[in-house]
């Protein structure tokens, strides 16, 4: 692949914003400066007036993942496309460990599931579902394969969630292959128990999959997870944080100086309950778990990411169509697919109602989309920045772009968009994923397929 030149620029990095061209050879970016001479490289690319930001990557993708009877509506090809309009180019989705199976078993499934559709680079995340005998072996054996990290669910009982005993066994083992536990933070025990009185009173509508998960069964899950992670001395991130019960646990842990990690998700910084109540059984379109919150979670939310109490905003993209998926809870909240759409709006909605609303720098919003998921997820230097010898997966952004977020106009296969109308400034003009220019404006110039695993590195490890 030829030398590729990214002229006139602003470079904008978690750590700095300044005037350089970049000069891209083969995959890899070669120099960062101003001034390099035009005929260093064979294609110009002029950025004059935008902004030139490491890719976004997104740490909590479920394309193509079964629940309850149904998968996710995007694969790895149209998901990968969507998130790359959007200005992402790197994902962590979610391989699931079935029930007395290997992990071996599942990660071989995921793979399939992304070869020869996946448009940019992957790495996968391990949901344990049970230790069984060899599982602690098993996340070792992970580990080797570059899954350096594994999401427990402490909600769905009899389906996904696990035990205390078996948190505290897959944390204590990370203390010596150096994994990280994600957590799913919510007491699904006594979030069953709501979940049958509210049944058993004929509550069915969609208004009760938020009602009957209140913020402190998040809250006190998320303490537990803490604190087992305190006394395993591991580190432990919260996954698809909502609230400000639950920030106020990570955040007094943090204070403590214990390595305790959150990210939270745009429709948790941007939405609130209420839109469980839409009529005709709209509400639907936005049940996900942990559930929207009333509104006054969110300035809590921002603050957090702002002063660092969150690190990362992720999306959960767990798109489900509303006329053949959703509908199936029609009768019952609990039948409704969980999980909504996300992966390509990430990076617009942060930089205009995060940037433009004078919430975060430009830099914080680099940092929480890119930079920090990179860190925390053993992918940096190679991913979420801009510098010689990092992978060129570049975003060249409009910061003037208008763009007004809607289903008809969107690459995500769904039928619907959480943040339909929501008016943003700002977006990915031209997207790089290894040099090669794979969006730029209304075109997809990438192949399904292209995309590669990425072996990621436990903590301590070196980038291989
Ligand atoms: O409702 C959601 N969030 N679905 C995806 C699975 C998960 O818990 O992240
Ligand atoms: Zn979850
Ligand atoms: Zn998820």
């Amino acid at each position: 692949m030829a030398n590729t030149l990214i002229r006139n620029g602003t470079v904008v990095t978690a750590h700095e914003t300044k005037a350089a061209d970049v000069l891209i050879e083969g995959e890899r970016i070669k120099e960062v400066r101003a001034g390099i001479p035009p005929d260093s490289a064979a294609t110009i690319i002029d950025a004059a007036g935008m902004y030139v930001m490491p890719g976004g990557i997104d740490a909590h993708t479920h394309l193509d993942m079964p629940f309850g009877g149904t998968n996710s509506a995007d694969d790895f090809e149209t998901g990968t496309r969507a998130a790359a309009f959007g200005g992402t180019t790197c994902i962590v989705d979610f391989a699931i460990q079935a029930r007395g199976t290997r992990m071996r078993d599942a990660l071989d499934t995921w793979w399939k599931k992304a070869e020869g559709r996946a448009c940019i680079d992957y790495g996968l995340h391990m949901i344990v579902t049970d230790l069984g005998a060899c599982g602690l072996e098993d996340m070792d054996d992970m580990v080797n394969e570059g899954v350096a990290s594994f999401k427990l669910f402490m909600a769905y009982p009899n389906v996904l969630m696990v035990d205390d005993a078996t948190i505290f066994k897959a944390l204590s083992r990370t203390a010596k292959n150096g994994a990280l536990i994600c957590m799913h933070a919510e007491n699904g025990s006594v979030i069953d128990v709501l979940i049958a009185r509210a049944l058993a009173e004929g509550k069915t509508a969609p208004i009760y999959h938020a009602l009957t998960r209140p913020p402190r069964a998040e809250s006190e899950a998320v303490h537990r997870a803490i604190a087992m992670a305190e006394i395993a001395g591991v580190p432990v991130y919260i996954v698809h944080l909502t609230s400000e019960d639950a920030l106020h646990e990570v955040r007094e842990a943090r204070d403590r100086g214990l390595p305790a990690f959150a990210e939270t998700c745009p429709q948790y910084l941007l939405l609130s309950i209420e839109e469980l109540e839409r009529p005709n059984f709209e509400g639907a379109k936005y049940v996900f778990t942990p559930p929207l919150r009333p509104k006054e979670h969110q300035p809590k939310l921002w603050d957090g990411l702002k002063h660092d109490h969150l690190q990362v905003v992720s999306t959960d993209h767990c798109p489900f169509c509303f006329a053949d998926q959703k509908i199936l809870g029609k009768d019952d909240f609990t039948k409704i697919p969980n999980g909504g759409p996300g992966i390509e709006n990430r990076l617009q909605l942060i930089h205009h109602y995060g940037v433009n609303s004078g919430k975060l720098s430009l830099n914080r919003f680099v940092e929480i989309t890119s930079t920090a998921p990179a860190r925390i997820f053993g992918m940096y230097p190679r991913k979420g920045e801009i510098a010689p010898g990092s992978d060129a997966d570049l975003v060249i952004w409009d910061p003037n772009a208008a763009y007004t977020i809607s289903a008809k106009t969107h690459h995500m296969r769904v039928d619907y968009s959480m943040f339909e109308g929501f008016a943003c400034r700002g977006n990915a003009r031209t997207v790089l994923s290894r040099g090669e220019v794979i969006v730029d404006g209304n075109r997809f110039l990438g192949k399904p397929g292209r995309g590669r695993y990425l072996k990621r590195a436990a903590r301590g490890g070196a980038w291989k």
